[in-house]
Order: structure tokens, then sequence, then C-alpha cells
């Protein structure tokens, strides 16, 4: 008896169907599993007989051969137990025969025959779904996510007795929905860190509120004690808010990464990731046996806060450099390569020198060797693809005395919603979001000059002396500082800030 159950594994944040076909037929008993199965795979035999023995079935001794089709793919994990177990108990006669046809199945199984969770549960319910499957099986701690796919039903389960009772007809499964755009406009309650506790500091703020409103990268030098770790850890509460798009899109990266288990599966705000410096390079850009998204993909459509940057390992920061330009990171293995989403707007924060004081007063004594040794960790390339720099003075005691308190998170964010929207409207027909991921092409479109600012961009790039690169980011953050100037055009003051924003370079990066 032949039996097929669809199921389906993933690739990159998508899903692939596959066909988990089960034989039995008479013949010396064995269980075996073809089709590319890794080791986990091939364990799912001893959890399989297990489980369908405790369920109070009795397993086959027959000859029973599983194969996962399409077989030149490697099927990696624990998540086809669930569909070969359903085959099995079709194969041999417990349940009827394509009873199951119509479903897709996935899930782990304990020993005890209950069902445990799997990743990526998001993602393959939405391949199935575009396969035009109308039912799925899936185990019980997933529900929430599978629930924010419209279109089809969805049955949670907790154990394989309660599925063969439902296709026995004995005890009917319920579907389970959640009505998504509810979800979606349901906010988090907010407990953000708010801009109201950083005294001082203006510059600094000012430019904070371009990188949000336009999605810059962004780079803040000052000596330790400054705030740059206080500001950018504020940075979420003046980020705009997601669309729902975008909220589905990092929701799948965070159901492959296995990081989605609690109640509200979607994710509503910005990720914030701040990754320690001793992050290794396959951490950052994602890998490993079983493929996951690494946290610059953890930090798609949000922010990766990298603090004390210099003290990052260089082949970690080396290797963002084709993730920072292409919105994706490229990943390749034995047998094939695999792409994760990866647009992440980097916030970075150093010192100036070793010791951390070089222009503050007389404090600093590090050597020009030592300073140059320092910033040189940072390598060009790098330093290229960062659209903002400020450097940040220490606070005075002035500023700290003031009762004054700075301007709360609020208001910037209402100004930086504005600007936001700006782009939304202008960018509806281009399939982009923000200032910050228009291509060269866009960028002629929509940041034209007139010939003053023409002029004192070719006076800056001279002086300068500054990349192509650099020549197209300035055009990017000029269009936003226009933005949150409600100017259609880009005119001499927008400019003359944003050069203003790169002049650092020269500066420390000897
Ligand atoms: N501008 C500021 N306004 C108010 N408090 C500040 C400011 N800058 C620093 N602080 C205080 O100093 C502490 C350390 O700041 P931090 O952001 O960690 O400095 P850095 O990262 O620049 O070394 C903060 O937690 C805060 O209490
Ligand atoms: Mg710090």
């Amino acid at each position: 008896m032949l039996s097929i159950i669809q199921s389906s594994a993933l690739q990159g944040i998508d899903s692939y169907p596959v066909s988990v076909e089960v034989d039995l037929s008479s013949g010396l008993p064995s269980f075996d599993i073809v089709g590319l199965p890794d080791s986990a795979v091939k364990e799912s035999r001893e959890r399989v007989r297990t489980a369908v023995k405790n369920s109070g079935f009795s397993f086959p001794v027959k000859h029973i051969t599983v194969n996962l089709a399409p077989a030149d793919t490697r099927k990696e994990g624990a998540s086809f137990d669930l569909p070969i177990a359903l085959g099995i108990l079709c194969a041999s006669g417990v349940l009827k025969s394509g009873i199951a046809d119509d479903y897709f199945v996935t899930g782990e199984l304990s020993l005890d025959g209950s069902v445990r969770p799997v990743n990526g549960v998001l993602p393959m319910v939405y391949g199935a779904r575009q396969n035009g499957i109308k039912k799925c099986l899936i185990p019980r701690e997933n529900m929430d996510e599978a629930a924010l796919v419209e279109g089809i039903e969805v049955y949670p389960v907790h154990n394989l007795k309660e599925i063969t009772e439902h296709f026995l007809g004995k005890n009917k499964l319920s579907p389970y929905s959640v009505d998504v755009k509810t979800l979606f406009q349901k906010k988090q309650t907010s407990d953000l860190l708010d801009f109201a506790h950083v005294k001082g500091q203006e510059n600094a703020k000012r430019a904070m509120e371009i990188a949000a409103a336009g999605g810059h990268n962004f780079l803040m030098i000052g000596p330790p004690g400054s705030g740059k770790t206080m500001l950018a850890k504020r940075l979420p509460s003046i980020m705009p808010d997601l669309t729902f798009e975008e909220s589905i899109e990092i929701t799948k990266i965070y159901s492959v990464a296995g990081l989605l288990r609690s109640k509200s599966s979607l994710i509503h705000a910005r990720p914030f990731r701040s990754p320690h410096h001793t992050i290794s390079a396959s951490a950052l850009t994602g890998g490993g046996r079983i493929p996951k998204p690494g946290e610059i993909s953890l930090s798609h459509h949000g922010v990766l806060f990298l603090d004390e940057l210099p003290e990052f390992q260089r082949g970690a920061l080396e290797i963002m450099r084709q993730p920072l330009e292409d919105g994706q990171v490229t990943i390749s293995r034995v047998n094939g390569t695999l792409t994760f989403p990866s647009d992440f707007m980097l916030v970075a924060a150093m010192n100036p020198c070793p010791c951390g004081y070089l222009g503050d007063g007389n404090k600093c004594h590090c050597s020009m060797n030592e300073i140059v040794k320092y910033n040189r960790k940072i390598s060009g390339p790098l330093l290229d693809r960062i659209d903002i720099m400020v450097e940040m003075p220490g606070v005075t005691y002035e500023d700290l005395e003031g009762i004054e308190s700075g301007e709360a998170s609020s208001k910037i964010k209402r100004r930086v919603l504005k600007a936001h929207g700006i782009q939304l409207e202008r960018y509806k027909k281009e399939g982009i979001y923000f200032n910050a991921q228009l291509s060269a092409a866009q960028i002629e479109k929509y940041c034209s000059l007139g010939t003053k600012e023409k002029d004192m961009l070719r006076n800056a790039f001279e002086r300068l002396d500054l990349s192509a690169r650099a020549y197209h980011k300035i055009l990017k953050v000029a269009r936003t500082v226009a933005d949150l100037d409600g100017s259609e055009n880009i005119t001499l003051p927008h400019l003359a800030e944003v050069l203003q924003y790169r002049s650092l370079d020269r500066k420390y990066m000897l």
C-alpha cells in the first residue's frame, strides 16, 4: 500500500513542497528513509516507531520505505516525523487511504506521541496555500504563526492520537483562526526608552532623527560616557511604524530562526539587535549545518547596533559589506546557495582613540601611531557605507545640571513619520520604503540638484576626496533632510548639513 502526505522543507525564508511517500510491502520487516535525509531525519524512524506504539497502535511488521520527494535536495531537521507517522497509519489501513490527501502536515514527534513545535511554520503554511492546499495540521505551539496566513484552515494538534480520532470521525478537530488585521493594529504597549532623558548632544540627536527618517547607516564617535549607547538604545522610539508587509517578512525570518513561540506571534516593532563584539562572522551573517538567519537578517527592516565598533573582529565587519549593499545575504553551502533578506540600518558607536579621550581637552595620551592603528581596524570600504557620522563631545556639567529635559521621543517621531509618509507616497511604484534604498538610477530621478547646489557638491567632492559611493549617499541623505523640511527640492542648507556629516572620515581615518 502506498500513501502520500504533503509536507515541505525550508530554503532560506521560503519553503518548497516535499511529498512524503510511504510504501508498505510484505517481506523482511525494515524501515528505510530515502531522499537525501540528514541524520535528524534518519533518527525519525525511532521516534515514529515509538510514538505510533505509544499512541495505542501496533507498528506494522512490514517492509517500509519512505521517500522524501524531490529526492535530490537535502532534507534536514525533525519536521517530517508527523507526516511519516501519518503516512504509515494510512498505508497500514488504520486510517482510510487518501483521507489526509488535502492536508499539509508538519511536526516533530515525541516518544509518547505528542507533537512538538518546528521552525519555519509561517513560510511553510504560506507555501502550502500557494500550492492550493486548503487545510493544514501543525503543532499546537506554532498555531499563532500559522494563523497569520489567511485562506487556509489551521488545525493545531497536541498528539498523534488526536489526529487519528479526527480522521476516524470520532473527535473532530476545530480550526483555529485570528483576525490578522486587528492583531496588526494592536500595537504592543510601549516600554521604549525616551529621548527626553538625554541632555545636550543636540547635534547627535538631529543626526539620529535624519537616520531614522531615511533609514540611513549611522556612526557615532565620542569619548566614553558621552551617551552613545544611551542614544542608540532610544532609536526604536522614533523609528517609523512597520507596514503590514514588512511585519510579515520579519515574522517569517523569526519563524525560520525558531524565535517565535509567544502568544502573539506577529512582530509589530522594528527589530533592534545589538550583538556583543565577540560575535563570529557566521553568527552575524547566518549559516550553520541547518542554515539559520544571522544577526543581520534578524535586524531586517530594523536596526543592527554595533557598540564599540573597533572591538569587532575584522572578518566579521568585512563580511557585512555585501549585505549592506544588496539588502540580502547569500550563504554558500555544499549543496547550493541560500539567501536571507538583510535590509537593515547599521548603527555603530566607537571611541575616537584607544583611551577614548581624543579631542577632549588634553586628556588623551595616545600616540599618533596608536590612534591610526585603532582606527584602521575599521576598513575604508565599511566606512564608505556609512551615510551619517557624528562626533559627540563629552557631556558638560551645565548640560546635566540643566533642569530642562530633552525633546521627547513622541515629538521627534511625529516629524520622522511625516518625512517617512512623504517617502512612502513618492516611492509607491518603486517598491521601496526609504531614501536609503534608492538605486543609482532612482537617485538621478528623485535627488536632482540646482546649479548652485551642484557647485557646492563639486567643491566638497574635491576637497574631501570623496568616492562615487559617498556622492550617492550624500544625495540620499540630502533627500531625507529635505523631506524632514517638507521641501520638494534639495536646497543649499540641506546639502550643507549633510556634508557636515561626512567630513569626519578625513579627520580620524588617517
Ligand atoms: N547626554 C547625556 N544625558 C544624560 N545622561 C547621560 C548623557 N550621556 C551619558 N549619560 C549618563 O552616562 C551613562 C553612560 O552613557 P553611555 O551611553 O553608556 O556612554 P558611552 O556609550 O558613550 O560610553 C548613561 O547611562 C547616562 O546615565
Ligand atoms: Mg557605550
